[in-house]
């Protein structure tokens, strides 16, 4: 049986290695720490998993040593008692702290690599001391290059008049349950690596869907180019006085490049209609106009059955470009607000366009009789609104005008 009540007792054991009952100090810490001592030796004797240790760091002298240390402590840094402390110190990779954070319930895990520990140690040490406790987890490289994980648990007592600080620990192997977190924020990580992969490949996926959507529309406005008499600066011009009204009242930009993209496709229906009366150099006869009507029903035909906002637009703009604000226009006589929006635009860019181009049939007229004409149409052909801003925005609209063809959309 050994008894620990002596100082005497237990100075002349071997395996006390710590500095204190050796040492210049007061009889209060000595008596604690034999205490101590007493406790974590039959602590350690009874084989618990508990890994006991009791370290110790004076006021103004760098580094700890250890009063105590546990046999399995040892063992797992294949060191002796007297160098534990550094070994332990050597030994680390990094030092994990969990602490509660705002909002309430939310725990995070700091993670300091070993040379950030070496620097703030001593902003550590006064944490501990004002604390009372530690909780840290730390990675080590034990004997034989294994990495293992230990939770360390410790309370700490402060001794003023004799400049030292005891911590009273207690160390766990954590393990299998760090590898199994390591190994779940592993698969978090290249969850997240996958979904951002994903993305990429959606937008880039949804970029070329626009884009094949365009050149498609564009292509389409093309093949009406062959049928029709118009030119494609008639279109793309025609597509950017749509975009500058549409911003003059505040469309979108989202909404806007829409416009600008589906406007040119207003007379694809004209795909339908015979030579004969497409290319007709005279008037048309009643039934040639009717049957020329049919290119807005033909246009939104062609443009139906398809999800996409672009194609919706463009089939809006091709069934109602002829519909006039006071109802008198085709294919179905609405009128004011029952006209879509991107049709009301349109038609009023088209007939502006229309005007200030040549024809085979006419010249094109000189910009400001195009604006008059369509300022006449205010309320009767056109809506107010838009032609408010047609002519709120003449400068903007000029410049499109004046711009050299042809130009591409
Ligand atoms: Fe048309
Ligand atoms: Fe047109």
């Amino acid at each position: 049986m050994i008894r620990f009540n002596q100082f005497d007792d237990f100075l002349s054991r071997e395996d006390y290695h710590g500095r204190i009952l050796h040492g210049p100090f007061s009889r209060p810490l000595k008596d604690r720490l034999l205490a101590c001592l007493k406790h974590f030796h039959s602590l350690d004797r009874l084989g618990s998993p508990i890994i006991p240790y009791i370290a110790a760091w004076q006021d103004g002298v760098p580094g700890l040593w250890h009063e105590f240390t546990g046999r399995r402590l040892l063992n797992l840094l294949g060191c002796e008692p007297m160098s534990a402390a550094a070994c332990l110190r050597d030994s680390l990779v990094v030092s994990c702290v969990y602490r509660e954070a705002e909002p309430q319930g939310r725990v995070i895990k700091e993670v300091t690599p070993r040379q950030a520990l070496r620097l703030s140690q001593r902003e550590l040490r006064e944490q501990v001391r004002r604390n009372g406790a530690l909780e840290a987890i730390y990675q080590l490289v034990a004997a034989e290059a294994r990495t293992i994980w230990l939770k360390d648990q410790a309370t700490v007592e402060v001794f003023p008049d004799d400049g030292i600080c005891l911590s009273l620990g207690s160390l766990i192997c954590v393990s299998n349950e760090m590898r199994a977190e390591e190994a779940l924020l592993n698969d978090h990580s290249t969850l997240r690596q996958h979904r951002v992969e994903t993305d990429r490949r959606l937008k880039d996926t949804e970029s070329e869907l626009r884009h094949a959507q365009r050149e498609i529309i564009a292509r389409l406005a093309k093949a009406t180019e062959f049928r029709d008499q118009t030119t494609g600066a008639h279109i793309t011009k025609m597509s950017h006085y749509c975009a500058t009204i549409g911003q003059a009242i505040g469309v979108k930009p989202e909404l806007n490049e829409l416009l600008f993209h589906a406007a040119p496709m207003h007379d694809v229906g004209k795909i339908g209609i015979a030579d004969s009366i497409l290319k007709k150099p005279g008037r048309l006869t009643p039934e040639e106009f009717k049957a020329m009507q049919m290119h807005t029903h033909i246009g939104a035909e062609l443009l139906s059955g398809h999800q996409s906002q672009l194609l919706k637009v463009a089939k809006h703009i091709a069934l109602t470009h002829h519909e006039r604000w006071d109802g008198t226009g085709y294919p179905r006589g609405l009128k004011q607000r029952e006209i879509p929006l991107p049709g009301r635009i349109a038609a009023l860019c088209d007939v502006f366009d229309a005007l200030t181009s040549p024809r085979p049939y006419k010249e094109a007229w000189p910009f400001e009789r195009a604006v008059r004409e369509i300022w006449r149409g205010k309320g009767r052909h056109f809506d107010p609104r838009l032609v408010d801003a047609f002519v709120k925005n003449l400068p903007a609209i000029r410049q499109i005008f004046n711009r050299q063809m042809p130009l591409s959309a």
